[in-house]
């Protein structure tokens, strides 16, 4: 029997993941379960954002796409993502759609990184795991930054500054952060980005794949720090937003990257499902209120959560 790779046998993976086929093998043996091991949302995606799919399909839109996406998501994808990141000029060729936001964490490491060479990747720990696994698979060195429950899941940045080196090509910051929900404040991120101007060559991928799910404060990020646009790799998607885990379409914004994602998109994916495009179109463009996070409304004598009201802005 021929060997298998020591790279694919030390592949890591994502426990949700293997817990999530167990659940579903025991679901389909008809035992009663509640299942603990996903996060993702409960409900289903908003109902325009189904019938745009719906719509797409019977319209024949069955066809590979270029593998960036279609124009229509690249221009929705780029207007969205500057609107809400303080109007950075982000415009539709920065942009790039694949299968979820997951793929162009390897597409990041791959195009920052050189295999073997002792390229050294920074990424939070605790984390998610894929950062860690994709960092070893893709043959860079993974550098762990801790979160602290003391300082609210983020860390410390005199840590960082201690961890940089002349190798490190990738800084992976992800906010609101998963698992701990941990967020970095909009001073942490200036303090992030006034140390990285000290180390040019550190490119940063901005996983805000959460960035609608910030309670209590605006969103805030890294690449809106004066100086950090041009190098940091916005990471965002459908999947949490409008709960569209399952339609695998994410979206990444960086001018200079974003025909080397596409490239590698061509060399794997070929492009993200065309009608997940067209569904993620209606999502960006469409009403909003489903993807609003609930207000925190202090009625008398007990804290209830309300939705807002339907907000007349696209995205
Ligand atoms: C931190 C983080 N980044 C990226 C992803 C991937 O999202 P997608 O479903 O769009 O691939 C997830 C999904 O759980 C996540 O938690």
């Amino acid at each position: 029997m021929p060997d298998i790779s020591q790279r694919a046998n030390k592949l890591g993976t994502e426990n949700a993941f293997v817990v999530l086929a167990e659940v579903t093998a025991l679901a389909r043996q008809g035992k009663d379960i509640i299942s603990f091991c996903i996060g993702q949302p409960d409900f289903p995606a908003p109902e325009n954002v189904q019938e745009a799919a719906i719509r797409a399909i019977r319209s024949g839109k069955h066809g590979y796409t270029p593998s960036a996406g279609i124009d229509e998501l690249r221009e929705a994808a780029a207007r969205y993502l500057g609107a809400r990141r303080g109007g950075l000029p982000i415009r539709p060729e920065d942009v790039v759609a694949g299968a979820g936001a997951k793929p162009f964490i390897a597409y990041a490491i791959l195009s920052t990184t050189d295999y073997g060479a002792g390229d050294e990747v920074i990424y939070p720990n605790p984390g998610f795991p894929i950062y860690e696994s994709q960092i070893i698979a893709n043959g860079a060195k993974p550098v762990p930054i801790h979160l602290h429950e003391a300082k609210d899941f983020s860390f410390d940045i005199n840590e960082l500054e201690k961890l940089i080196s002349n190798k490190t090509k990738l800084l992976i910051l992800n906010y609101p952060h998963n698992p701990t929900g941990g967020c970095l404040s909009k001073a942490e991120l200036l303090e992030i980005g006034e140390l990285l101007e000290k180390h040019p060559q550190i490119w940063v991928y901005a996983d805000e794949i959460y960035s609608r799910l910030v309670y209590g404060s605006d969103f805030f990020s890294i690449a809106q720090v004066p100086g950090m646009y041009e190098r940091t790799i916005i990471s965002d998607g459908a999947s949490k937003t409008w709960a569209m885990t399952g339609w695998r379409l994410g979206f990444t914004a960086n001018p200079k990257l974003a025909p080397v994602f596409t490239r590698w998109i061509t060399n794997t994916e070929s492009c993200a499902s065309q009608i997940s495009q067209w569904a993620a179109v209606e999502a960006i463009n469409g009403p909003q209120q489903a993807a609003q996070v609930p207000v925190l409304a202090l009625e008398p004598g007990l804290l209830q959560l309300r939705q807002p009201a339907q907000s007349p802005e696209p995205g």
